[in-house]
């Protein structure tokens, strides 16, 4: 869990990933060829290789945008080339710093719930901050162009493309020398895994060891800040959560996913000097939130009268979890690029040790998911229509709840948004921005497909 909570499996409009199993078909046919008919004409072969090779060239080609977990359909739609004076022209300006002594980072997973908020906060501090998000469906993508919106009127450019995407990234370092990358992108949600497990492996494993392996090759080499997740405590049962805890018994794919990134990120700061802090965040919710937390549906449940299926542990026991607000994050994310330290390497050299780092960025204060509804339904005005139903295992956890003191101490992070008050505030937005969502009839949220 932590990302999320008891969901409605299947409400999710699937990703269908498609991977580049292309590169390797035509050679193989090639060679096949040429062991089965020897004495084929010159004529045929050539053009064959001809047309292998247009093949190759057109999956290969940097200006194919998805090489990502978005269908093919979606490819074909949103075939804009990356590149060209005017794109650079924008990549250079959202990037600039404009204050002394300010960063200029690459935030992967821009247009998503944290993406868009640490976004926008750097912005406003007068860094310079570039987006990159590749807009999949795994929800509702008219909220990922909403936030885009929103981050454009903020002098963010959000770049369309996959964390999987080398020749882009190459690109985007080669126009703009980034000090640091908060790599937010992944493919989020505990129960999802168990409907597509390779859009985990392919945002989560693959994709942050292409994020490192530019990093690692730019020169000078940023410092990278990453979100892992709480979710690694899995199976843990030593409360409250420390980093020293064991890790080593993820409850989902999503958590194994984020534990390898943390043993990948060591390979890199150990071969690179590459310097990376990893980041736990413990359910993090707030306005412009995901629609596959239950905060967020529940909030759309309760408005439609629909029953809300509230999960309980064995024998009765609660299911809680250390909610924390956005703001707060926000400023723990902050917090974690100016404390990065620096890479050592360069040339894809190291040349010194740099830190390598992992932090709980949590609230402290557990709070069951019962009382997260009766504060739902204050701020709502509606009664909730409650379905206590036992948890199934499917990759949440009972309980989580952060121990901090390590961020506190090294990063000055002070959570200071109690639930009542965050969730007062995500259900402001919430009202304005489906602004028909409490009336009874049809509502915006209620024609969209995620939601
Ligand atoms: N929200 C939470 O409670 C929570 C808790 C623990 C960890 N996290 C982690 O924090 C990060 C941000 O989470 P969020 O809640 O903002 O999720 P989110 O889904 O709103 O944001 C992730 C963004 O990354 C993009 N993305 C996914 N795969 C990509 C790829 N291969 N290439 C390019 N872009 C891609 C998505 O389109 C999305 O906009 C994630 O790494 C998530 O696992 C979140
Ligand atoms: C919290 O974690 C720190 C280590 O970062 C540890 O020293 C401390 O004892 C922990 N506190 C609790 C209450 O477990």
């Amino acid at each position: 869990m932590m990302d999320s909570l008891p969901a409605t499996p299947g409400k999710f409009k699937m990703d269908k990933p498609q991977y580049h199993h292309h590169h390797h078909h035509h050679p193989r046919q090639l060679t096949v060829r040429w062991h089965h008919y020897p004495l084929v004409s010159k004529v045929a072969v050539w053009s064959f290789l001809a047309i292998a090779l247009l093949v190759a060239f057109f999956f290969l080609s940097p200006t194919t945008p998805n090489s990502s977990s978005t269908s093919g359909r979606r490819s074909l739609r949103n075939a804009a080339p990356w590149g060209g004076p005017a794109w650079e022209k924008c990549v250079r300006s959202s990037a600039r710093v404009r204050r002394s002594g300010g960063i200029s980072v690459l935030v992967t997973g821009a247009a998503g719930f944290v993406g868009t908020h640490v976004s926008t906060a750097l912005k406003r501090r007068g860094d310079g901050v570039l987006g990159l998000d590749n807009f999949n469906d795994y929800y509702d993508p008219s909220l990922k162009r909403a936030r885009q919106a929103l981050l454009d009127r903020a002098g963010v450019f959000v770049v369309e493309g996959d964390v999987n995407d080398g020749p882009l990234l190459h690109k985007l370092f080669d126009v703009v020398p980034f000090t640091h990358v908060m790599h937010l992108a992944a493919q989020a949600g505990v129960r999802y895994a168990m409907t597509n497990p390779s859009s985990y492996v392919h945002s989560n494993v693959a994709g942050l060891v292409s994020v490192l392996e530019v990093a690692k090759s730019a020169d000078p080499q940023p410092a990278v800040v990453w979100a892992s997740s709480s979710s690694v405590y899995g199976l843990n049962s030593h409360v409250p959560f420390s980093e020293v805890d064991r890790t080593d018994r993820p409850a989902s794919l999503y958590a194994a996913t984020k534990k390898a990134g943390e043993e990948i990120a060591h390979v890199y700061n150990h071969i690179y000097g590459l310097a990376i802090t990893g980041l736990r965040f413990f359910t993090v919710y707030g306005p412009w939130g995901r629609p596959d937390m239950a905060y967020f549906f529940f909030t759309r449940d309760i408005l439609r009268s629909k029953p809300i299926s509230i999960f309980e542990g064995p024998g009765h026991a609660t299911v809680a979890r250390d909610f924390t607000y956005i703001d707060d994050i926000v400023s723990g994310c902050l917090a974690a690029l100016d404390n990065a330290g620096k890479s050592t390497g360069s040339g894809g050299k190291k040349r010194g040790s740099a830190p390598l780092r992992v932090y709980n960025l949590g609230n402290t204060s557990p709070v069951p998911v019962s009382h997260l509804v009766s504060i739902l339904e204050q701020l709502l005005k509606v009664k909730a229509v409650r379905n206590v139903v036992k948890m199934p295992r499917n990759g949440d956890v009972q309980f989580t709840h952060a121990n901090i003191s390590l961020a506190q101490r090294e990063l000055g992070y002070h959570p200071t948004t109690g639930l009542n008050t965050g969730l007062k505030k995500f259900v402001r937005w919430y009202l304005g921005y489906y602004p028909t969502s409490s009336s009874k009839k049809g509502s915006r949220g209620g024609s969209s497909s995620a939601l």
